[in-house]
């Protein structure tokens, strides 16, 4: 195996709190076993682009609890092109690295097998994304922080909702997965969650029967309900609408949006960032990282592999979709 010593690293798709501390811990990694490291701009555009920087520790100084990513991130139009990913990997051997280091999502990961025909290092991925919904890690870097930050708005949307007695719509992301919306759901304390997990369609008639049982048995009072994105194509506050005409009574609705991704990673993703990071370099170095991610299972750092990690087969924690699940069975009339 030829001796590592100049790896290629950037981040890729939606960006996620954590995704710097994973860059810092790469760099240090590198540093300490005298590997240089090469950091591509804007995802894998600044491979087309040629627009990169060395990253040595002076770079990544101070940056562990920076939110957003000093790599800046971006989607990429070209490598989806017949010609971009053997481009791609020429201007990779041109710059001559031995490895890429891609931290992302699963989109990001498809980018990586895509180029490995046309490079002949090493092509390892890490998981950075809020939405949580990679194969092969339990989490992935930024999923706690967005929770916390989702939670966050949902405590203070419960104050108004409790002075004034409204239902909230909350519309988290998470694409076409469940994870922000269970965890924000369950821990901000939501009466309903609405995610692809539960189905694929909204059950208005359900919401308001069990809005009205509520209101019946406690009287008035707050009601949210926690909602994917994705799951109601005409948007929240149609929903809203919908709910304040059926149910009688005023229902408002609130995107949280792009906010969920910024801010600085809560302590969870920086130790997870940080973990993966180091672990990637590591396994790049004996080169057992190649088609790999570099993902987290019961508490260890395990390698899986790239390919695998879009399949889909990870769910939402199976105990607390059921349990929600039976709360509002229960709240049901016989
Ligand atoms: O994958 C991260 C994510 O924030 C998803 O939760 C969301 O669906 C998507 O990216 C939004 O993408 P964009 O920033 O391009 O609007």
């Amino acid at each position: 195996m030829a001796k590592i010593k100049r790896i290629g690293l950037l981040t890729s798709g939606g960006d996620a709190p954590g995704m710097n501390a994973a860059i810092r811990a790469v760099v240090l990694t590198a540093a300490a076993a005298g590997i240089e490291v090469l950091g591509f701009r804007h995802g894998f555009n600044g491979i087309f682009s040629t627009d990169w920087q060395w990253l040595t520790p002076t770079e990544v100084k101070h940056c562990i609890q920076l939110g957003g990513t000093l790599l800046k991130s971006a989607r990429c139009q070209q490598l989806q092109t017949h010609d971009g990913p053997a481009l791609a990997g020429q201007l990779l051997t041109d710059l001559k690295l031995d490895a890429l280091l891609v931290i992302g999502g699963d989109g990001s990961f498809r980018g990586c097998q895509a180029i490995a025909p046309f490079f002949s290092g090493q092509i390892c991925g890490i998981p950075g994304t809020i939405d949580n919904d990679v194969d092969g890690t339990d989490f992935t870097i930024g999923f706690a922080t967005a929770v916390n930050t989702a939670l966050d708005a949902i405590d203070k949307i419960r104050d108004t909702a409790d002075a004034f007695e409204r239902i909230f719509l909350v519309e988290v992301m998470g694409r076409h997965s469940g994870y922000l919306a269970l965890a924000a759901g369950i821990a901000g304390g939501a009466e309903q969650i609405i995610c692809p997990e539960y189905g694929e369609e909204v059950d208005i008639a359900d919401l308001v029967q069990d809005i009205q049982q509520l209101q019946r048995e406690y009287g008035h009072g707050s009601y949210i309900i926690v909602m994917a994105e994705t799951m109601y194509p005409a948007g929240a506050a149609a929903l809203a609408s919908e709910l304040t005409s059926l149910s009688g009574t005023e229902c408002r609705a609130c995107v949280l949006g792009h906010l969920q991704r910024g801010g600085s990673p809560v302590g969870a993703d920086r130790i997870l960032a940080t973990k993966l990071g180091a672990f990637a370099v590591e396994q790049l170095l004996v080169g057992h990282a190649h088609l790999m991610m570099a993902g987290e299972q019961a508490g260890q750092a395990v390698l899986y592999p790239l390919a695998l990690t879009g399949e889909r087969k990870k769910l939402a924690d199976p105990y607390l979709l059921g349990w929600q699940q039976k709360l509002l069975q229960n709240s049901k009339p016989a």
